[in-house]
């Protein structure tokens, strides 16, 4: 066992710890992942889904861009870092595009069929970077993401909050095209996503993600339980 899949496995039995009431309220749902580059976001991912399988749930996990074979290839031009002239409508659309499918594809089947859908970033992340930090208006984002999904919105988007200091020092790998994007960039990004938890309260929960990730797990387990548990 590496040492990440250890840790994922540590944090998978405190979900589990205190999974035993939200988990049953996951047939159905459809819950979004979310949150700046160097969340921290992936490793919490994987945690709830293994709980979630853990307790008897089908669970069906998606990230975006790609998730698919064609959404699969549109990522590889959205995230090439030679693709230096893409303007900010063209990568909006592409990565509407590769939702499109990901979501005719696989999340509406599952969701039909009673499944608990995961997803690692959705329309949530084109607001916060094409529109809150490329400029792109909120309504017409907005507009074309209806379309993509057929007016099926996530029953729920976890945010996890960073700054792009601590972010960046969690990130050692080579940058992709995003990822490159300088530091006022990631600060609209980042203000972008606290903005629209602000503005449907109801919809979104955040959760700091510069604690520890056991800490992290502990407040997204609680946050999920009053989210989930109160309403049907
Ligand atoms: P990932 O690194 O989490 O796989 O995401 C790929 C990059 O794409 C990340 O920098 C965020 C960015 N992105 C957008 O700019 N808009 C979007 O709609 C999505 C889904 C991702």
């Amino acid at each position: 066992m590496t040492l990440s899949a250890t840790m994922t496995a540590r944090l998978a039995s405190v979900a589990m710890r205190d999974s035993s009431a939200w988990t049953t309220h996951l047939p159905g749902k459809f819950v979004v992942f979310d949150g700046p580059d160097g969340s921290g976001k992936s490793t919490q991912f994987r945690a709830v889904a293994d709980a979630a399988r853990g307790a008897g749930v089908e669970t069906i996990e998606v990230r975006e861009p790609g998730g698919t074979k064609i959404g699969e290839k549109i990522r590889d031009v959205l995230l090439d870092p030679a693709n230096t002239e893409m303007v900010t409508r063209c990568e909006m659309l592409l990565y509407m595009a590769s939702r499109a499918q990901l979501f005719e594809e696989r999340i509406q089947p599952a969701l039909a069929r009673g499944a608990f859908v995961l997803a690692d970033r959705f329309i949530s992340s084109t607001l916060a970077y094409q529109g809150s930090a490329g400029g792109l208006a909120r309504t017409d984002i907005l507009a074309i993401g209806d379309i993509a999904i057929g007016g099926r919105w996530p029953d729920l988007v976890v945010v996890f909050d960073v700054d792009w200091a601590t972010a960046q020092r969690r990130m050692s790998r080579a940058l992709d095209r995003m990822e490159q994007k300088d530091a006022d960039y990631h600060r609209r990004v980042r203000e972008g996503y606290l903005e629209q938890a602000r503005e449907q309260p109801d919809k979104y929960l955040v959760v700091d993600s510069t604690a520890e990730p056991e800490t992290v797990i502990a407040n997204l387990t609680r946050g999920l339980h009053d989210r989930l548990c109160s309403r049907r």
